[in-house]
């Protein structure tokens, strides 16, 4: 009914709105107010968090693109090595994993098959397994050594919005709880982080008040034969989810690519005026990556390319490459994805509900996917 879509069209429009408490929900009672991660509920000794020599990440659909992000984080800020792999490859290819390698199971819904029987072959293997839940007593979480809820509240729209973000926060609380015991960060440090990241949800309130050119954008892109994405380091899993918002929901062809790759092969797909979304990093620091992500919008624009361009607000700049500038709150390179993955829901959502798509039912999907 309308009063539980709380005036919204759709839950979809709802769970989108409602992602900056989301995050304010999956931060709450585990920052101290010095800054540092309490995770006292993770059921997991400081002693073996320090023996983790090597973590995994295992996830399916946009829980694995949060998995893709996590691993810039944590290999960043806790320096051991961090792959993530997709839950239905995982087992299959007998990974090397023992008693010191933690497995980081990500699911909205705890319940997918995929990735419950990559977390069984974990532990069969002696491997200890966290999970990454918003469903509270779902299987994969009761399965697991330890928890963490991600506290984002029901997600009822099959597409993931909320869920998503509310994976990144508990991921960077992950990252940053085992750089502090094993001591690879300073508390000052930490503690920087963590100011930053409570500040992301006013910087999303601030960025979803003003997302009514996308929606006109939408309009127009509705018609369009493909939509490219294209991204850098935690810009490139967000151009990946980008695209599968679009599929999910407009049922269009979309392509995520890091924008690196582009010279190496999808470049001959940019003819004139294919819309390609460009995910531009930071110019804070040194900005490298954001110089090289600008270089490859110079390269599909010379080609014909329709540059849809979300950028950091006072990155000036890239006005001139843009055919659409999408201005995002600053945050930290790392943290960006809480910014820019909003206008790519919300652009998806609009395309499709423009074609006359129902977002929250989208054909062939299933909110959990509970066969192999
Ligand atoms: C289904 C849903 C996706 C979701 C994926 C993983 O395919 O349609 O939106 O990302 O499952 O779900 P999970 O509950 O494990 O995060």
């Amino acid at each position: 009914s309308a009063a539980e879509k709380g005036g919204y069209d759709y839950f979809m429009l709802k769970e989108i709105a409602e992602q900056p408490q989301a995050i304010a929900d999956t931060l709450l009672g585990r920052l101290s107010e010095r800054g540092e991660i309490i995770l006292d509920e993770v059921r997991l000794t400081d002693q073996d968090l320090r023996d983790v020599d090597k973590v995994f990440i295992v996830a399916c659909g946009t829980s694995f693109h949060a998995g893709m992000i996590a691993k810039y984080a944590i290999e960043h800020w806790v320096r051991i090595p961090c792959e993530v792999e997709l839950a239905s490859e995982f087992r299959y290819r007998d990974p090397i994993l023992d008693r010191s390698t933690l497995v980081i199971v990500i699911s909205q819904s705890g319940e997918t098959m995929d990735t419950l029987m990559a977390l069984r072959h974990a532990k069969e293997q002696k491997a200890r397994v966290l999970a990454i839940c918003n469903t509270n007593g779902s299987t994969i979480p009761r399965e697991s050594d330890a928890v963490l809820y991600t506290h984002g509240g029901p997600e009822i729209a099959v597409a993931s919005t909320k869920a998503f973000l509310t994976q990144l926060a508990a991921c960077y609380l992950i990252g940053l709880h085992l750089a502090q015991i094993r001591g690879v960060m300073y508390a000052d440090e930490v503690a920087a982080v963590v100011e930053k990241l409570r500040q992301t949800p006013d910087g999303m309130r601030t960025l979803l008040d003003r997302m009514e050119e996308v929606r006109e954008l939408a309009r127009d892109l509705r018609t369009a034969s493909t939509i490219l994405f294209i991204g850098r380091h935690v810009g490139f899993p967000v151009a990946l989810e980008g695209a599968l918002k679009l599929k999910e929901l407009a049922y269009m062809h979309a392509e995520g690519f890091a924008a690196g790759e582009l010279k190496h092969g999808p470049i001959a797909l940019i003819d004139e005026g294919t819309p390609v979304v460009c995910v531009v990093p930071s110019p804070a620091g040194r900005g490298v990556i954001r110089d090289k992500v600008v270089s490859n919008i110079q390269e599909v624009r010379a080609r014909g390319a329709r540059t849809i361009v979300i950028a950091e607000e006072g990155d000036e700049d890239v006005r001139a490459f843009a055919d659409h500038l999408i201005p995002v709150p600053h945050t930290p390179t790392l943290l960006a994805p809480l910014m820019t993955t909003i206008p790519l829901q919300i652009l998806a959502c609009e395309i499709a509900t423009a074609r006359g798509n129902d977002v929250d039912q989208p054909r062939n999907l299933a909110k959990s996917v509970t066969v192999e």
